[in-house]
């Protein structure tokens, strides 16, 4: 999609640094096995932020590194599983904190941990020449984990990540590939507020997150290299010209693997959940916002960003800077 371009980039962590130790006291675990199978050290953790606080802290940063008025911001976009409020939307509480009286459209979108790459489509495809979006991935996992289960709490994290698009006509582009399948073997899911009782005050159980993380681990390879090969082979370029791979963080042995199977160097592969673990859809997000920051991102670089997460859902975009 000719002339979309991403002019700035922000994000947020939670408060807490959660390391693997400090996890060691609370559940069955060591930080040996946490670095070893998944690559992760530390992960961040809110107790008195929601959802749209660091989105919104994420928002601010964005607007202010593409050196943009708010009042100029069209569109807003939140992709999350962990809304503040079932409604009204993350976004349109961003809308409100922004103080962006006027009209326009904001909602939130939920394809798990590849959101930030489904939201950055929708956006781009929303907006005319000449307007600009607000495109977050913003999360507070830790509403969902149980802290007893350590096959999901030492993995995730909470965080946000912004970026501000606009459609200009010029010559850069971003293309698109995302898809989804249906976990028909439920190897993904937090079920949230079970079957309603209508008419009556029975207590509602409330899921926490629950993974199959062997099955979760061989599909997020097999897409993971699907969504690039069909995305390099839907702009007609090789593997040889991209730049840079931005994953979704979930863990260092499932890059490597996706590393060796495209045949690429690691090295190609941006990472930073040795930091922050995964934080769903704000993953890719604050690692295009952290690379940003550590000024790896450089004018005229040729990069992808691959996701995968719970719907199933997955996905690529490339993206010209
Ligand atoms: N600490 C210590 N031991 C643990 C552990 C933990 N946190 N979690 C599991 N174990 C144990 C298991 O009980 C098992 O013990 P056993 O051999 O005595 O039965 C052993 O370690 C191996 O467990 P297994 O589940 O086979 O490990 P794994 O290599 O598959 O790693 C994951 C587990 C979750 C790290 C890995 O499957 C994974 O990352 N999957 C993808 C998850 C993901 O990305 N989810 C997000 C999607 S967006």
């Amino acid at each position: 999609m000719k002339g979309i371009e991403i002019l700035g980039y922000g994000y947020a962590k939670a408060e807490h640094r959660i390391t693997n130790d400090d996890l060691e006291k609370i559940v069955d675990t060591s930080d040996e096995w946490i670095v070893a199978r998944t690559g992760i050290s530390s992960r961040y953790v809110s107790e008195n932020k929601n959802t749209s606080d660091l989105a919104y802290e994420a928002a601010i940063k964005a607007i202010g590194n593409a050196g943009i008025d708010s009042s100029e911001i069209s569109l807003i976009v939140v992709a999350t599983i962990t809304p503040d409020k079932f409604t009204p939307s993350t976004a349109s509480i961003i809308q409100e904190k922004l103080n962006l009286n006027q009209p326009m459209m904001a909602f939130d979108i939920n394809a798990a941990c590849s959101g930030y790459v489904y939201a950055l489509e929708i956006a781009s495809k929303m907006i005319d020449i000449g307007e600009t979006a607000l495109v977050i991935g913003a999360e507070t996992l830790s509403k969902i984990l149980d802290y007893s289960d350590r096959n999901t709490c030492i993995l995730f994290g909470d965080g946000a990540g912004a970026s501000i698009i606009k459609k200009t006509g010029t010559d850069k582009s971003i293309e698109f590939h995302s898809r989804s399948v249906p976990d028909v073997n439920h190897v993904l899911f937090a079920n949230g507020v079970s079957q309603s009782t209508p008419l009556t005050n029975d207590s509602k159980d409330y899921g926490y997150l629950e993974m199959n993380g062997k099955e979760v681990f061989r599909f997020a390879i097999k897409v993971m290299q699907e969504s690039i090969e069909s995305l390099l082979n839907q702009i007609d370029k090789s593997i040889d010209e991209i730049d840079l791979i931005i994953p979704h963080q979930a863990n260092i042995r499932i890059i490597s693997h996706v590393a060796r199977k495209l045949k690429v160097d690691i090295e190609k592969f941006y990472t930073n959940l040795h930091e922050y673990g995964n934080t769903s859809a704000a993953s890719i997000a604050m690692a295009l916002a952290c690379a940003n920051e550590e000024g790896i991102l450089r004018e005229g670089m040729k990069i992808i960003i691959v996701g995968f997460g719970a719907g199933l859902t997955y996905g690529a975009s490339y993206i010209e800077l």
